[in-house]
């Protein structure tokens, strides 16, 4: 087992931490409070080829691996989770999604759109009723020959004032129930594609989160994923690659408050010395050290079982439940040292804090995750265990 990044991850990993700090680290505050979608700063990131960094280079992708597209998350999370969320959903599910499952004619049509940021896509599976209980799809796509007619509502979509494509999941066989589902490529401009007015979040807050209606939206037959019924499958597969971009997002997050942490407790004098000589403040910085590595390494082994063509989905839920919960706990911590400082929003570590919250949540909840490890362990008393 190497955990050795090669030269050129090493490189992406630079890249974009120079990125970061250069282009996305002027004004992320001001972004923030204000609601600021960071247009500019996502259309530079695709034309450095972050938007769709694994997809090949036949259709205008980086032609990357998951641990190179893992290190440039974590680096862009330190800084910016509006803009990682973006990239994240980007890549991992609506560049991957029309990849892997897409056919010839549509990934002609789209990907490269969406893989050189000149689109941005959204995944539309939440409901209002239909969150953690993604199989309750009430959306509707109804056969209607060569079109199926699509209504309802989806709820907290990310990019979903700005994305041009919408991979929407909608039920076509309600008696069928899950296996009735299907997953379509839906154009943003289409007739009675409406979007909601814009979230106001606790967290990743210029990111543009909407609520979408689709009313007696025509969507051509050509523009179904897969096979009849293949919806739920596709949205399930899709998912267990998405929360490695979500778990590198919290490595992200911890990281950076960790950094900020540390570097203040350096400075800092109390009690006539640097706090970090105080061991309250020391041991913190111990276990957020500790806990930040081990949510590393479980981003990373389940980004190389991806990358090996290996079974990860177990490895993609344990990843994420451990860093998103480990940088809620440490961007917490990281506001404590930091004292009435960490409360102001002049200083970075308190918007890491509400950022760190949405890792828990979106793209399958910590509770999720534990379905997907528990029913493993009933099943199959989960995977060989890393090391034997
Ligand atoms: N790969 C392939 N098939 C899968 C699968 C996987 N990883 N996981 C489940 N399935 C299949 C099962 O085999 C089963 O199929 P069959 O009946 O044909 O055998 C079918 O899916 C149903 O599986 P379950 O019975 O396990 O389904 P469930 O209703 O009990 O739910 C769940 C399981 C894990 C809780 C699932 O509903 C889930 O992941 N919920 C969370 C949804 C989610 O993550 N939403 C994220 C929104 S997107 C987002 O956040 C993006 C963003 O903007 C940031």
């Amino acid at each position: 087992m190497n955990f050795q990044l090669t030269e050129e991850q090493f490189a992406v990993k630079m890249a974009a931490r120079e990125f970061a700090q250069n282009e996305l680290l002027p004004g992320v505050i001001d972004r923030d409070r204000n609601m600021i979608h960071p247009t500019e700063q996502l259309q530079q990131m695709g034309e450095l080829g972050f938007l769709g960094m694994m997809t090949s280079s036949e259709y205008g992708g980086g032609g990357m691996d998951t641990v190179s597209y893992v290190c440039a998350i974590e680096e862009i999370s330190k800084i910016d989770n509006s803009c990682s969320v973006t990239m994240s959903v980007n890549n991992s599910l609506i560049c991957t999604g029309l990849e892997r499952f897409g056919n010839e004619e549509q990934k002609k049509k789209y990907l490269t759109k969406v893989c050189t940021g000149e689109w941005i896509g959204s995944f539309c599976i939440s409901e209002p009723e239909a969150g953690s209980d993604a199989t309750s799809q009430r959306t509707t796509a109804v056969d209607m020959g060569d079109y199926y007619l699509l209504n309802g509502t989806k709820n907290w979509i990310t990019s979903g004032g700005t994305s041009k494509l919408h991979l929407v999941i909608a039920q076509s066989n309600p008696e069928k129930k899950h296996r009735g589902i299907n997953a379509f490529i839906v154009e943003s401009d289409w007739e009675g594609v409406n979007v909601g007015a814009k979230e106001d979040k606790m967290g990743i807050r210029s990111s543009d989160t909407h609520t979408i209606m689709y009313n007696d939206v025509k969507v051509p037959k050509e523009n179904r994923i897969g096979d009849e019924g293949f919806g739920f499958k596709f949205a399930m597969q899709l998912l267990g690659g998405g929360r490695i971009g979500i778990a590198a997002q919290a490595l992200g997050i911890a990281q950076g408050a960790y950094e900020l942490a540390s570097a203040y407790a350096k400075e800092r004098e109390a009690f006539g010395k640097k706090i970090i000589d105080h061991q309250a403040i020391g041991f913190k910085l111990a276990d957020m050290a500790t806990d930040i590595e081990a949510a590393r390494l479980l981003v990373m082994r389940a980004a190389q079982l991806k990358d090996q063509g290996l079974e990860y989905t177990q490895a993609a839920s344990m990843a994420k439940m451990f860093a998103s919960e480990a940088a809620m706990k440490h961007t917490t911590e990281a506001v404590q040292i930091h004292g009435g400082y960490g409360y102001v929003k002049e200083y970075h570590v308190e918007r890491l804090m509400r950022d760190a919250k949405i890792t828990q949540i979106y793209e399958g909840t910590s509770e999720v995750q534990r379905i997907v490890l528990s029913r493993k362990i009933e099943k199959d008393n989960l995977y060989e265990p890393m090391l034997i």
